[in-house]
């Protein structure tokens, strides 16, 4: 029997110039590239070199030039306004064409940055593609963040304009984006010279005169821009996401080899057509928004469904199969957390009964690691394929998955399958030596990365040197803990590094940390990820308080948290804290988190043989219990404890 899967994968390994090179024939160039792959600044490789060509050119005007101007490109469904719209090729061409004439308007040329703090309505898919269509940088910044988070992205971005909405709407709230976005720029030390502002009716916002425009009416007299060629290598996005400290890390992607390599995902991987409609539910501020709302579906000629609403509450559990069968979706990408949701609503799946979602072919699942609860429910109700697959914001698709386009492997529980086409993967021990199959170490990637990943950190070299490239050399770290098995399938089980997973989203609990220490009251903290059932983790705070603090402690607690919301927003769901005596410590003054987390979660844990003073843990255990925390003691020391 021929197997499919391994021998693609063997020749993307082995004859990378061959494979991509292919690939890059069914992008449209302006100009050739002069070489596939450029390995002439190692460890940096660089892809499709001497390469011109246009990222918006390639979603939209190809498939207007090629007769498809008809073809329904985005269907934007929202059940939190009531409205929907329908958007052809031709017409976003078009929308977007003016839009980038409006930003060309204000002074937006080819390199200069453009920041987009949008909700999920189809004017920030037009935004991104018109900063595309003139070579400008886009960053969207996800409109759960706080006016500090957009003030230090704008600081490290330095844009020209900023484009914005009035308001975000959430099911119990309307988020007025407007003072948001105000405050943010008077925080930052940079100030952008325009914003762009597109009025809703929920939150109509102020302007301030001669900074701000109004979308509608700039958009009534622009004129359409044509696209601007740019190197394969040129930057097309830089999107911010959480590092171990409260300093985002700008990745940045290039225009070439994103394009190759998310046109080839779709078929390959998703196993989608020209014409099918694909939905990710996610949003354009996450990275699966900006690869696989709005860029990959539109190279491959797909519709793609800009849904402002949540998998429950808009107006109840169904709402994700009524999106599918009203509009035909065939594939559906989505996060655990989302299923999750369904679930707990709709343990039975009763709302299914009334919709016919027999279009759907596939679920994929991403941003945390299916648990088998969820697997098992959504194979038994939707009755498709459900893949979860493993990826980063840094490498923009997916590390791995069962390529549904090439071969569909048998699912094992709990693992993403195998590795893609382009990424040899390992399992190192701490001294870099490869693992035998079925031990857990670090992931790492050898390098060179496949196209569509990220050639650096904006403004930032040495960190993307240090944070990804310089402990394992000739390898992409990639902060992730994990096995790969006899079958070659691969298990992620955690995070290497402070990052926990949050309902699918990224934080940095080194983030909640310097909000924390920042309250007067507060000597030390440290917050640790700790399983929820909903959100797979939530943070949970603990804080000791200055010696002879007089303050009422639950008046601290309450304190970080509205702060934490305030600074860092209320995606970070930071909602506990508790008040200990001390934290636990190894006697180097290293937190044992790690340790804390166990006791949180009830999991079997070891006393770390090198901790400060046992007696502390007996204090922990007992807050934690009180707080509804689980927790199971197991005092053996035991020095190979990972905390040690
Ligand atoms: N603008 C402003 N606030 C936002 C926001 C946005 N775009 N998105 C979320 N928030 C707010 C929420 O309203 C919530 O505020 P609250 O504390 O006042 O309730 C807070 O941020 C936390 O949001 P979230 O973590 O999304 O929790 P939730 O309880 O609102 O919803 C789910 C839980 C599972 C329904 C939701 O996370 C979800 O739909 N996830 C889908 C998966 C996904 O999008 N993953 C992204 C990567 S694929
Ligand atoms: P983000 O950059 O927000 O996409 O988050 C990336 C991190 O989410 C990864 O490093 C993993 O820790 C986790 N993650 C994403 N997808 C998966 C998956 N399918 N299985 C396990 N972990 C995942």
């Amino acid at each position: 029997m021929v197997d499919i899967y391994e021998s693609v994968h063997r020749r993307s390994i082995e004859d990378p110039e061959g494979f991509w090179g292919e690939a890059a024939e069914n992008i449209d160039w302006n100009r050739k590239w002069d070489k596939v792959l450029d390995d002439s600044d190692k460890p940096y490789y660089h892809w499709f070199t001497g390469g011109e060509l246009n990222t918006c050119y390639n979603a939209l005007d190809r498939h207007v030039e090629n007769g498809h101007g008809d073809r329904n490109a985005l269907i934007y469904d929202s059940p939190i306004t009531g409205n929907s719209d329908t958007y052809t090729y031709s017409r976003l061409l078009d929308e977007v064409s003016r839009f980038a004439g409006v930003l060309a308007g204000l002074g937006v040329a080819k390199g200069d940055r453009v920041v987009i703090y949008m909700p999920m309505i189809p004017q920030a898919v037009i935004a991104m593609l018109a900063c595309a269509r003139l070579g400008a940088v886009h960053s969207v910044v996800f409109g759960g963040f706080a006016a500090n988070e957009l003030a230090v992205r704008i600081n490290d971005a330095t844009p020209k304009v900023l484009v914005s909405a009035s308001c975000g709407i959430e099911p119990a709230r309307v988020v007025a984006y407007k003072p948001l976005l105000d405050a943010a720029i008077d925080i930052a030390k940079h100030k952008p010279s325009h914003t762009v502002i597109f009025q809703r009716p929920q939150a109509e916002a102020t302007m301030v005169s001669g900074r701000d425009v109004d979308w509608e009416e700039a958009m009534t007299s622009a004129s359409s821009v044509q696209c601007v060629p740019v190197a394969a290598t040129d930057p097309l996005y830089v999107l911010y996401t959480s590092g171990t400290t409260g300093e985002p890390k700008g990745v940045v992607r290039d225009n070439g080899g994103h394009a190759v390599a998310l046109n080839w995902t779709m078929k390959n991987i998703y196993n989608v057509d020209p014409g099918d409609v694909f939905w990710a539910a996610s949003d354009v501020g996450w990275v699966v928004g900006h690869s696989y709302i709005v860029y990959a579906p539109l190279f491959a000629g797909c519709t793609t469904v800009v849904y402002e609403g949540k998998p429950v509450g808009t107006p109840d559990a169904g709402a994700f199969w009524r999106v599918i069968s009203e509009h035909n979706v065939r594939c559906l990408f989505t996060a655990p957390t989302a299923f999750r949701a369904i679930k707990k609503e709709d343990p039975k799946g009763d709302l299914l009964k009334d919709y016919d979602i027999s279009c759907l072919e596939t679920l994929f699942l991403a941003g945390e690691r299916t648990d088998p609860d969820t697997l098992h429910w959504a194979q038994e109700k939707l009755n498709v394929p459900v893949i979860d697959h493993w990826w980063q914001t840094e490498t923009g698709w997916a590390i791995c998955a069962n390529c549904m386009g090439i071969e569909a492997l048998p699912v094992k529980d709990g693992s993403p399958t195998k590795p893609a086409p382009g990424w040899d993967l390992k399992v190192l021990d701490e001294g870099g030596n490869e693992l035998p199959r079925g031990q857990i170490g670090a992931l790492v990637a050898k390098l060179p990365l496949p196209p569509g990943t990220f050639p650096t950190l904006w403004n930032a070299r040495q960190r993307h040197f240090d944070s990804y490239l310089r402990e394992y050399e000739g390898y992409y770290s990639t902060s992730d803990a994990g096995i790969i098995d006899e079958d070659g399938y691969a298990f992620i089980m955690s995070r290497t590094d402070d990052i926990i997973n949050v309902a699918g989203h990224r934080l940095s609990t080194g983030a909640m940390e310097e909000v924390l220490a920042d309250h007067p009251e507060v000597a030390e903290c440290a917050v640790t990820g700790v399983a929820d059932p909903l959100k797979g983790q939530a943070p949970l705070g603990l804080l000791v308080l200055n010696a002879g603090s007089a303050i009422d402690p639950d008046q601290v607690v309450k304190d970080v948290v509205r702060m934490v919301r305030e600074r860092i927003g209320p995606v970070a769901a930071f909602k506990k804290a508790l008040v200990v005596s001390r934290l636990p410590k190894t006697r180097s003054g290293k937190i044992l988190r790690a340790t804390i987390r166990n006791i949180a979660d009830g999991e079997d844990w070891k006393m770390p043989a090198t901790i400060d003073d046992p007696a502390i843990l007996d204090e922990i255990t007992e807050a934690l219990e009180k707080a509804g925390f689980a927790s199971t003691r197991d005092k053996t020391s035991n020095p190979s404890n990972s905390e040690n």
